[in-house]
């Protein structure tokens, strides 16, 4: 059942965060329904501009519609990650999507309320909910590319007055964060006291972490054992999720953990077995290790088990 991410928000806020899971392929898609209900938990499958050309949208949105079939009991937001206007435009009038991210963050504060705003009407005129981002990750987001050194975390007075004036249904916040592998270096980490004044000035606001991946050492090692060149990859701690999720984060996005697990698994399947040439030995290793990925994220998010609650609450409406 495809909800939108305003019903799981609500019932998520300040108890536990939903794991909002990047894909691309029919493998990824496979395992993200199964470890969802493996863990019964709610979830959100989004879908990058990239993902969306990696073949073609109408292909990975029919992928999404037949799972949610072989999946009847899946309980699930399909929401665009990083959108620039034109593609939000595009999944709205789609029908398919459910929420939208517009990603103006590069422009300045008046632009970027300015194109929020404008998704923001189109989307609610179609009972679309709208993720705007307001700061600056340190990493490199496929439309937007800001440096480390001009990292920004988001200003919670900037925060409230970007919420009034756009109208967003929740918004993405720099808290010392980036996309990829390579987040930290030293003693870097999470600036929760970002997050208390950003929930203090808007209580009850769901708030989103993007790059949250954890880069298992675990798993970088395997990669590297297997002929991977990953050095110095370093995340969050997935242990930080549930303190973020207290402090009004309602979504967490991994996209990163998920690519590490294919890494790993083709990589290995290969090594191991190098008279192989064929895909579905190592797919079907993968899809099975993307369903214990998940299922373990979905755990350490709190989203683990309240797939019937969220259930009860959606079929209500
Ligand atoms: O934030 C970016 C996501 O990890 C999606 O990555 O644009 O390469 O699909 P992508
Ligand atoms: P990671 O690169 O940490 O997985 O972040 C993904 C993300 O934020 C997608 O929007
Ligand atoms: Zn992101």
């Amino acid at each position: 059942m495809i909800v939108t991410t305003k019903e799981l928000f609500k019932h998520a806020y300040g108890k536990y965060a939903i794991g909002a899971y990047n894909i691309n392929n029919l493998e990824q898609t496979m395992g993200l329904f199964q470890g969802n209900l493996d863990s019964k938990a709610p979830f959100i499958a989004q879908l990058s501009k990239g993902a969306r050309s990696y073949t073609n949208k109408k292909m990975l949105e029919a992928i999404i519609r037949t799972a949610d079939e072989i999946f009847p009991a899946a309980v699930f937001a399909v929401h665009l990650d990083h959108g620039d206007e034109e593609t939000c435009m595009d999944c709205i009038n789609s029908g398919f999507y459910s929420s939208v991210m517009i990603d103006a963050s590069a422009e300045p504060f008046d632009k970027n309320i300015e194109i929020t705003r404008r998704v923001v009407d189109a989307a609610h005129a179609k009972g679309i909910v709208v993720e705007a981002e307001l700061g600056k990750l340190g990493g490199v987001e496929e439309h937007v590319s800001v440096k480390e050194a001009d990292a920004k975390l988001t200003d919670p007075e900037q925060a409230k007055e970007f919420v009034t004036r756009s109208g967003c249904d929740s918004l993405a916040c720099a808290i010392g964060t980036s996309h990829g592998a390579y987040k930290f270096m030293g003693s870097q980490g999470l600036h929760f006291e970002v997050l208390v004044e950003i929930q203090k000035r808007l209580p009850g606001f769901p708030l989103v972490m993007h790059g949250s991946s954890s880069v298992p050492q675990e798993e970088v090692a395997r990669i590297n054992a297997a002929g991977g060149q990953l050095g110095g990859a370093k995340g969050v701690d997935e242990n930080q999720f549930a303190k973020a999720a207290t402090l009004g984060v309602t979504k967490v996005n991994i996209d990163t953990d998920g690519r590490l697990v294919w890494c790993r698994v083709h990589r290995e399947a290969f090594r191991d077995d190098p008279k192989n040439f064929d895909l579905r030995p190592p797919g079907k290793i993968f899809m099975k290790e993307y369903a214990k990925f998940i299922a373990h994220k979905n755990e350490k998010l709190g989203s683990a088990g309240q797939l019937d609650a969220v259930r009860v609450l959606a079929a209500r409406k």
